[in-house]
């Protein structure tokens, strides 16, 4: 935190929510609260609310939240310090000299110097590429048919030949080394000193969603190893939770999002105008960008490369995606190999095409499977049957696996209801024979993710609840502490909450989000603050559900604890409360 607490606190106060929102977009008032159309997102009618009382925003449509020191990093691309010190100009405060601990200023300081090299590299790079010695990457970008605009809207550029030009420009800039073996532009030898990492390369700038350069693709022209070097993760460069393209692509208004797998990918669909694309960073596609994505993203169409690996990595993505709550369909490409091939052969109106006809990804999967049957075989047409009835099984609403069976029973002409039994059998087998389905390594850990996603939403709940009603405080204060939260970020808001309510018996919501830096953490607290109670419970039903909820916390933590535990007093401690839980209740 670069101002203290209090001067953070009394900038948010004195700016009130509604009426910085509202000077930049519409709100209308309805009840307590205001909504209007999400800034961060296309929408059509409203689903961003604003809330004078807790003094926060959530928009129930993309997920965004947090108070209003995030709405102007958010809208105004600010980042923390730039945000308070807006905020303090409007609202007329002087802010002190800042006074920091040295490490979180060295570090906060670290990471944008760090993009501050990144951003004169990519510039250097562009540079290059339009001198002499850039002649050669030019005429081999414009050879894959790429327009000056493209070249220039992807800040494309070209590493020169020389080993340690980019590294003597850097140091003529006055950068230190220190610095520079941060950024992994460059790689030190003992014996012969510093080179540059990318030479006589294609440079891609890889950007956050702000349009930050990150780090940095380069591709070999023409035939050559390694075709593509990467930037190694560096304070700024997670390749798991970015994706290429996004920067962009956010810009579409487009709900769909096309998901590939390489940067020319990306870069020739937005040439032929689908900017909606987007690619992860040479890497597997992970639940973070997943989770990235449903910001922007109702629906996902997968363009994978054809190939057998395309078709791996496809397989891999979507349970990823189903996993965040988006669903996926798949675009076939065949005969060629990836989008930019295509497009190059057949142009716009025919990829088009091909993005329409996108297959539903369980089809596709099941498509998959029939590939490793011999379906003119009775036999193998049996193994089939029954593979696929196993696969139904993995729907666990039944309305959607009833709609399911009925289509594949149509689709490869089986009777719907021996594909229902089929299913019921296994469906049955399952239930009665458990190690049959811990056996299996992928339902396991499913069903460890899916217990650990229930933890999370009984933390999520109680959090709500406590600031819905501060009253419940007093019947759970002796049950649980802030430490049985184990979870980031419900640790550090329980622990916040809890000392709101003793020092003041009441709760500042916006306040606690002081606490967190990040948008991702914003939104995910301000969503736990954004959630109404069911009012339509009966009181019955609450209680049940409070004590459900303060049962499974206080387990989950007992267990942490009990795995953990080094003495026998502990170890005895932990016994008791485990044996007074059982007899937990509490009453509304
Ligand atoms: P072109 O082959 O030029 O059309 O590029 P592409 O982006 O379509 O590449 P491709 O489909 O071969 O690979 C997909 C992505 O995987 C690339 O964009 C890179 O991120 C990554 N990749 C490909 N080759 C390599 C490599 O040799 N090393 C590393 N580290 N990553 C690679
Ligand atoms: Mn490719």
């Amino acid at each position: 935190m670069f101002y203290p607490e209090e001067i953070i606190e009394e900038i948010r106060q004195r700016n009130d929510i509604v009426d910085v929102i509202s000077s930049y977009i519409k709100l209308k008032k309805t009840g307590s609260n205001y909504v209007g159309l999400c800034p961060f997102h296309n929408e059509k009618s409203p689903s961003f609310s604003v809330s004078p009382n807790r003094q926060m925003y959530h928009c129930f449509g993309c997920g965004v939240g947090g108070n209003v020191i995030t709405f102007v990093m958010e809208y105004e691309n600010f980042n923390f310090v730039e945000a308070v010190k807006y905020l303090a100009d409007r609202c007329g405060m002087q802010l002190p000299e800042t006074q920091v601990s040295e490490e979180v200023r060295r570090n906060a300081n670290l990471k944008n110097r760090i993009l501050e090299v990144n951003k004169e590299a990519a510039k250097y790079y562009v540079y290059q590429l339009r001198t002499p010695v850039g002649k050669q990457a030019l005429e081999y970008l414009e050879g894959r048919e790429l327009s000056k605009e493209t070249i220039t809207k992807f800040g494309l550029g070209y590493s020169n030949k020389y080993s340690d030009d980019l590294y003597q420009y850097m140091k003529s800039k006055g950068y230190e080394d220190s610095l520079l073996k941060e950024t992994g532009l460059f790689s030190w030898d003992e014996k012969h000193g510093v080179y540059d990492k990318f030479w006589n390369r294609v440079m891609y700038p890889i950007m956050d969603i702000n349009s930050k350069v990150i780090g940095f693709g380069g591709r070999v022209m023409g035939e050559g190893k390694p075709k593509y070097l990467n930037s190694p993760e560096t304070k700024v460069f997670d390749k798991s939770r970015n994706l290429y393209g996004l920067n962009l692509a956010r810009q579409s208004r487009s709900r769909t999002y096309i998901l590939c797998e390489g940067y020319m990918d990306v870069i020739s669909m937005h040439q032929a105008g689908f900017s909606n694309a987007v690619a992860s960073l040479g890497t597997a596609f992970t639940g973070l960008q997943a989770n990235l994505l449903k910001r922007y993203a109702d629906e996902i169409l997968l363009l994978y490369d054809s190939d057998g690996a395309g078709v791996k990595a496809a397989l891999r993505a979507i349970p990823i995606l189903k996993e965040a709550g988006l669903p996926a369909r798949v675009v076939r490409l065949k005969p060629y190999k990836d989008p930019d091939e295509f497009i190059k052969a057949l142009g716009h109106d025919e990829f088009q095409k091909r993005l329409d006809d996108a297959i539903n990804s369980f089809y596709f999967e099941i498509e998959v499977l029939e590939q490793q049957f011999d379906l003119t075989d009775p036999e193998g047409k049996t193994k089939f049957y029954n593979a696929v009835a196993k696969k139904l099984l993995t729907f666990t609403e039944k309305i959607e696996r009833t709609n399911y069976i009925e289509a594949i029973a149509e689709k490869y002409h089986i009777v719907k209801e021996d594909l229902e039994k089929l299913v019921n059998r296994y469906g049955a087998q399952m239930i009665a024979n458990p190690e049959r389905r811990s056996g299996n390594e992928q339902n396991r850990e499913k069903m460890l993710r899916q217990k650990e996603s229930s933890l999370k939403t009984s933390q999520k709940i109680l959090i709500t609840w406590l600031l819905d009603d501060v009253s419940l405080f007093h019947k759970i204060e002796n049950i649980l502490s802030p430490e049985d939260f184990r979870e980031e970020p419900y640790k550090t808001v329980a622990e916040l909450m809890f000392q709101q309510y003793k020092e003041a018996g009441e709760l500042q919501p916006a306040k606690i989000l002081n606490q967190f830096e990040s948008k991702e953490e914003h939104n995910e607290v301000a969503s736990m603050f954004s959630q109404n109670m069911n009012d339509e419970l009966t009181l019955q039903e609450k209680e049940r559900m409070l004590n459900e909820t303060v049962c499974q916390i206080k387990k989950d933590s007992l267990d942490f604890r009990n795995r953990n535990a080094t003495d026998i007093q502990e170890l005895q401690q932990i016994v008791k409360e485990q044996a007074e839980l059982q007899k937990l209740h509490i009453s509304l």
